[in-house]
């Protein structure tokens, strides 16, 4: 069985004092001894990269994880304004963020770019979450599955079945992101199925299934629990109301 993932995207949103006050909040609803909460799922917060020392700080003890929203692919160099993947990592950041979809449709990012940040990832023992997801024009063109497969593939090229237990894959329509218009539970899970489907060629059954698939776009307290219900939904990427 897979552990569900619950990961908060903050994106560009909160001040060092702000995450503080709200970690505060979450460390006392998450970390109290009976916290059910903590117990059946893993819970995680990637702040901006510039509240990462202050966010690992006050995470000091915390069963809550951090991850990065984004990161270069070099460990270091001629690179103006990038973040490298050995400056997070000494902060307990075991998680990274790649391939949002605001990084691919606002920022340029594309797939040959956002494998190489994956391989980074690996490399330095980060957990990389490969975001995917079609956009409302492709969708009505029927062409979500083939997006999502092409996604899917060529992030994770040169990816092997031992890695399996490190990626985490999550499913974003861009449609569904920031527009209070989520995917329905069986239309995520059309796509997380495929998704399962291409794990399971690549990496082989055993550790396809491993992979946990989170979705994405448009998530709340209200709509969680029917998305999280579907087999090959393991998860979910909360932006939005992950502030709240
Ligand atoms: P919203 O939850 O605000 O739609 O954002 C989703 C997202 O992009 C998470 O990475």
């Amino acid at each position: 069985m897979r552990r569900k993932l619950i990961a908060g995207n903050w994106k560009m949103n909160l001040t060092a004092l702000e995450a503080r006050a709200m970690l505060a909040t979450l460390r006392a609803n998450i970390d109290k001894d009976s916290a059910a909460l903590a117990k059946d799922r893993d819970i995680l917060v990637a702040p901006a990269t510039i509240l990462i020392p202050a966010v690992s700080q006050a995470l000091a003890g915390s069963s809550i994880a951090l991850g990065a929203q984004n990161m270069h692919f070099e460990d270091k160099g001629a690179f103006t304004g990038e973040v490298s993947p050995a400056m997070i990592r000494p902060y307990g950041v075991t998680h990274v963020i790649l391939g949002h979809s605001e990084r691919r449709h606002i920022f340029g990012e594309r797939d040959d770019l956002i494998n190489r940040k994956v391989l980074a990832a690996l490399k330095h023992r980060i957990v990389p979450i490969l975001c995917v997801g079609e956009t409302q024009e492709e969708r009505d063109a029927g062409r979500t599955l083939e997006v999502v497969g092409r996604q899917t593939e060529a992030g994770l090229a040169g990816v092997n079945a031992e890695a399996a237990e490190k990626i985490v894959l999550a499913d974003e329509p861009v449609w569904a992101i920031g527009t209070g218009r989520t995917a329905t539970p069986g239309q995520a899970q059309e796509v997380h199925g495929s998704i399962r489907e291409i794990l399971r060629d690549r990496l082989g059954k055993e550790a396809g299934d491993k992979v946990r698939v989170l979705y994405g776009g448009s998530v709340t307290a209200e709509n969680v629990d029917s998305l999280v219900s579907k087999p090959d939904i393991d998860g979910a990427l909360v932006g939005g109301a992950s502030l709240k």
